[in-house]
C-alpha cells in the first residue's frame, strides 16, 4: 500500500481533489465509489472549489455511493443520498441520472442491493474508491464481525457506528436506523483503484489494526492489503501510535 501522510486534513483533502479532478480531466465518464461521514466533508468542498477553478466538467461521471441507513430513501433530509447533495453533487454539478445510490425504503431489500450490484456491473464497475474508515475498522457498513458479506447487503449497525452518524438526527441516537444496506467487501475490492482517507487520533488504533495485524474480519479495512493498488492519505494523527 502507499502511504500519504500530511501535516493539515486540509492538505489531504487538496491533494486528493486534484488526482480525482485529474482523473476525470483524463477520463470524463470515470466511475467515482464514495463515502459520507465526517472525513471527506474537507474534501468534497475543495472538489467544489476546484471544479469551479478548473471548470471540470462532471457531466458524464458516474457515482456510487458505499451505503445508505435502512427505512430511508433519497428524499430524507438524514439520508446520505441528501447528505452527498449538499456537500458534493449540487457543487460539481453531477448529472442526477448519473448518480448511483441505494434505496433504504425499497420495497424489497434483497432486490435493491441486487439491483445495486447490476448497476456497478453495467456502468463497468468502479475506478476510483474512496474510503473512510470506523474507529472498529468498518468500511462502508461492512463491520466487523464473524463473517463479511462479498457483495451489496443489508447490515446490523453496531452501537458505535449509530453513536458516530447522531450528528445527521439532531443528536438523537434514538432516532439513528438500526440498520443499513452497504456495498460488500467484494464489491469494495473490485474497484480498480482505492483510496482510504483517515484524519484524527480517534483513527489511529484502527489504521494500526489494518496495516500491521492479520487480515481479519474483526478489521472489515484489513481486507484492503490483498488489493493491488491502493492509497492511504492520513493526517498525523491518524498515523500516531495508539495509546
Ligand atoms: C460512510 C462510510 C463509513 C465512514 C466511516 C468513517 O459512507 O462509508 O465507513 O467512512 O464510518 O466516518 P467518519 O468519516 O465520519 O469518521
Amino acid at each position: 500500500m502507499n502511504i500519504l501522510v500530511f501535516d493539515q486534513a486540509g492538505q489531504l483533502a487538496g491533494a486528493l481533489a486534484r488526482r480525482v479532478i485529474e482523473a476525470i480531466l483524463a477520463r470524463p465518464d470515470l466511475v467515482l465509489g464514495l463515502p459520507t461521514g465526517r472525513t471527506p466533508q474537507l474534501l468534497y468542498a475543495e472538489l467544489g472549489t476546484l471544479t469551479c477553478e478548473t471548470r471540470t466538467d462532471w457531466s458524464a461521471v458516474r457515482t456510487f455511493n458505499l451505503d445508505e441507513f435502512v427505512g430511508l430513501d433519497g428524499r430524507d433530509p438524514e439520508s446520505y443520498r441528501q447528505y452527498m447533495e449538499r456537500q458534493l453533487f449540487a457543487g460539481v454539478r453531477v448529472t442526477p441520472h448519473h448518480v448511483g445510490f441505494l434505496d433504504g425504503k425499497a420495497s424489497d431489500l434483497e432486490e435493491e442491493c441486487d439491483r445495486y450490484e447490476r448497476a456497478i456491473a453495467s456502468a463497468g464497475g468502479i475506478d476510483l474508491m474512496i474510503l473512510g474508515i470506523g474507529v472498529n475498522g468498518h468500511i462502508g457498513f461492512n463491520e466487523p464481525a464473524p463473517g463479511l458479506q462479498a457483495r451489496t447487503h443489508r447490515v446490523a449497525l453496531c452501537p458505535e457506528t449509530r453513536a458516530a452518524n447522531a450528528a445527521l438526527f439532531d443528536g438523537d441516537l434514538s432516532r439513528v436506523p438500526t440498520e443499513g444496506l452497504s456495498m460488500g467487501m467484494a464489491t469494495i475490492l473490485r474497484s480498480r483503484t482505492i483510496v482510504l482517507l483517515a484524519t484524527g487520533e480517534e483513527k489511529a488504533a484502527a489504521m494500526t489494526a489494518m496495516l500491521e495485524g492479520p487480515i481479519t474480519t474483526a478489521v472489515p479495512a484489513s481486507f484492503l492489503q490483498l488489493h493491488p493498488d491502493v492509497t492511504l492519505m492520513l493526517d498525523r494523527g491518524a498515523r500516531t501510535s495508539p495509546r
